[in-house]
Order: structure tokens, then C-alpha cells, then sequence
């Protein structure tokens, strides 16, 4: 019987043999429905070379992989592209099994796996632009430092006009296609989305700048084989005209109201906000996070003009679930965004101050000042939400028309 985990061909000379995790959903702190893979790849060029390794637990399933096409002892050559765990966790048993002549990454990544591993990994530093000889091809390595972490690099196999882009371009999606072209392009853009927003989007100055660099190079790409997810080998230019366009997080006229909700007022509150800004012409998307995961919300502000925040006061504080997603979102860095607090309490309410603090910290442009109520919002207080959703509206309508810069 065939083992049933087979190498899948990319190319001639390329192999895909990695990983696919059906059943993650929690990828440190990022709800992953769909699963993952950790994608490997074995170039059969004269020096057999292995690029990146896999999550430790899948090892096996990378090895049997590997032994489908070729002896992992006649590997010469591995490639780090990243340190994370997920493509170097099984770095250090593969390296025993193989034995590979030379273990290569960037001078950080060597730094990097040394502090994850200890020092029996005997590595070898290369530089930004730095090629090496397979023999009949060559990999050229260009370091992406903080795309999205300090020692990411990616590989590029010129005879195959293939680009080893690691975690770049990639998505959480296990499948058993290898290839974007057999998924749904609404699966594609929408896991590619909350892949970008949730692990790229901090650095989106930097995304541009390398989709700018590669153009000025004039490498010629015929396919992307990232880390993680579907290899793109056509229409490429949809998965880089979506990184251009979330990079550049151009304002849209959606406005996203998240909220949570002890007794129901703050929830009203965020419907009236939402009918104003209905009324006033833009989209709202409203979400509760009784129901939403904090990477859903941050995947929804991707491409919005407006954040608005609403949470209970209990005990002098936001509402855990609030305080957790702006913490999340906090870091993310979302730019372009006007927005506002609200929310309902009891004898205190501080939550609405907290709420607008995080978000002037965020650089978010507050549209008035945030809306509170004692207990239950009456009809009065349900005209000003409305209101605040109208003045949301107007705003984000104007800047969708101009453009980020305003
Ligand atoms: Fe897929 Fe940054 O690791």
C-alpha cells in the first residue's frame, strides 16, 4: 500500500512537501476554521535542496513526503526562510535525519533559531541578495525583515521563476487543492484577507515597499509558493493586486460597530448607531462579540473607514471581551479610521473614557464625543446614537471619495 502522504509536483523540478492541519483553529490567538498547512518544498536541482520544515508534530508526515520522491539523506541543502515555530519546529529532527551538508537562512535568522534551539544547529548566515549554486539552478535570497517577523527572508528559483515568498502571500487553508486555481476566489480573498490582517497588516509600509522593490529588480514571477496555504502558478497579478490594496488600507465607506453587551442597552445603542449610518448612506457591519472572534473584527476593519467601540461598564472597567479585541486591534495598527465610543452602565461608566483613550492611541479620529447612558437607552438617547451614525456616515462617505490622505 502507498503511503498516504505523497510529495505533490509543482514543477519539473519542485516538489510541495509539507504539512496540512485540519483540525488547528486556535493559531496563537487567531480563530483558523478552515485549518492550515505548513508548507515545504524539495527543489531536485544536482545539490538537493529542502526549503523550510514544518510544525515539530507533523514531521513525520514532511519526511514521508519527502521519502515519496527522494532518500532524505540525499538532501544537501536546507532553507530557513522563518524562524517560527511553524516552519522551523521540526528543524532540528529533520536536520538529524537528513544531515544535510549546510542549513541556510538570513544573519537574524541565524540569530533566532539559535535562541529557540541552542546552538547544535549548525547554521550558515546569508546576506540580502546573496545566491547559491545548486549546481544546474540557483536560489537568490532576499531578506523581508519584519514581513512579519526580523529574520524573514524569501527564496527565489530563477530557472523556474518560482518565489518561496514563506509567510508573504500566504493564507490559513487546509485543502487537499494545492493550487489557488482550484479554490473559490471569494475562499481565496476572504482567508487571504484575514491572514494579511491579522499577521501583516502592522507592516503594510513594508509590504508595499517590497511589491515595489520586486518590480524595480524586474524578477520575472511565474508562481508564489508560500508557507502557508494554496500555491498561486496563475492570475497572480489577483493575489498581489489584494496585497496592494489592503497594504494600502485605502478607507471605504463600511463602518464597523463592535460591541459587547451585559443587559442589552449597549446593543441597542449599536443598532441605532447602525440605522444612522444606514440612513446616512454608508454600510454598517455590526458585531457582537458574543458571537465574533477578536481575528473576524480586525478582518471586517481591514477594509473600513470607521471603528466604533461600545462596551458595558462593569466594576469601573470595559467589558473583558471589549479590553481583549482592543488590545488585539491596538496592535495591529489599522490606519485611516474615524470612530467613536458608547455604551451603557450602571452608577460609574467609566468604559466609554477607557474605550476613547485605546482609540486616540490608535490614531483613530473621533467623530464627536462618545455616548453614554444610565442603564437603558429611552428614545432621546437612541435619537443621538442615530445621530452619531448619520455624522459617521457623512465623514467616512467624504473620505471613501477622496482617498487615504483625505
Ligand atoms: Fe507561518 Fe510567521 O509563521
Amino acid at each position: 500500500m502507498n503511503d498516504p502522504f505523497q510529495a505533490v509536483r509543482v514543477s519539473d523540478r519542485v516538489y510541495w512537501v509539507g504539512a496540512i492541519d485540519w483540525s488547528i483553529q486556535d493559531f496563537h490567538g487567531y480563530l483558523t476554521s478552515r485549518g492550515t498547512t505548513y508548507n515545504a518544498y524539495l527543489v531536485l536541482a544536482d545539490a538537493i535542496t529542502l526549503i523550510d520544515t514544518v510544525k515539530a508534530p507533523f514531521r513525520e508526515e514532511l519526511l514521508a513526503r519527502v521519502r515519496s520522491v527522494v532518500n532524505p539523506g540525499d538532501i544537501r541543502y536546507v532553507i530557513s526562510n522563518h524562524a517560527e515555530m511553524d516552519h522551523s519546529g521540526s528543524l532540528p529532527e529533520v536536520v538529524k535525519v537528513v544531515k544535510p551538508e549546510k542549513v541556510f537562512t538570513s544573519t537574524m535568522g541565524a540569530k533566532a533559531l539559535g535562541q529557540h534551539f541552542g546552538s547544535g544547529l549548525d547554521l550558515t548566515a546569508v546576506k540580502d541578495g546573496d545566491t547559491l549554486s545548486l549546481g544546474n539552478l540557483a536560489l537568490t535570497f532576499l531578506e523581508t525583515r519584519m514581513l512579519h517577523w526580523p529574520d524573514s527572508m524569501v527564496t527565489y528559483l530563477a530557472e523556474e521563476k518560482l518565489l518561496f515568498s514563506q509567510d508573504g502571500f500566504g493564507m490559513h487553508l487546509a485543502s487537499s487543492e494545492r493550487y489557488a486555481d482550484e479554490i473559490e476566489e471569494n475562499v481565496l480573498e476572504r482567508e487571504g484577507a484575514k491572514y494579511f490582517a491579522n499577521i501583516l497588516l502592522p507592516y503594510s509600509p513594508l509590504v508595499l515597499k517590497l511589491l515595489d522593490r520586486i518590480g524595480k529588480l524586474g524578477i520575472v514571477i511565474n508562481a508564489i509558493a508560500p508557507d502557508h496555504g494554496p500555491i498561486w502558478r496563475k492570475s497572480l497579478d489577483t493575489i498581489i493586486g489584494w496585497y496592494a490594496k489592503w497594504a494600502t488600507q485605502e478607507p471605504t465607506d463600511k463602518a464597523v460597530i463592535v460591541y459587547d453587551t451585559m443587559w442589552q442597552s449597549t446593543e441597542k445603542m449599536a443598532r441605532a448607531i447602525a440605522d444612522g449610518i444606514a440612513a446616512g448612506g454608508a454600510r454598517a457591519k455590526l458585531l457582537s462579540l458574543k458571537s465574533r472572534h477578536r481575528s473576524d473584527v480586525v478582518t471586517e476593519v481591514l477594509d473600513a473607514g470607521a471603528l466604533l467601540v461600545g462596551s458595558p461598564t462593569m466594576n469601573n472597567q470595559m467589558f473583558p471581551t471589549v479590553a481583549d479585541v482592543l488590545t488585539y486591534l491596538r496592535g495591529l495598527k489599522p490606519q485611516h479610521l474615524a470612530g467613536a465610543a458608547f455604551g451603557s452602565y450602571g452608577w460609574s461608566g467609566e468604559a466609554v473614557g477607557q474605550i476613547e483613550r485605546i482609540l486616540q492611541e490608535m490614531k483613530v479620529e473621533l467623530i464627536g464625543e462618545g455616548i453614554k447612558v444610565q442603564y437603558v437607552p429611552g428614545d432621546e438617547l437612541k435619537r443621538r446614537c442615530r445621530a452619531l451614525g448619520e455624522a459617521v456616515a457623512g465623514k467616512i462617505r467624504k473620505r471613501a471619495r477622496k482617498g487615504v490622505g483625505r
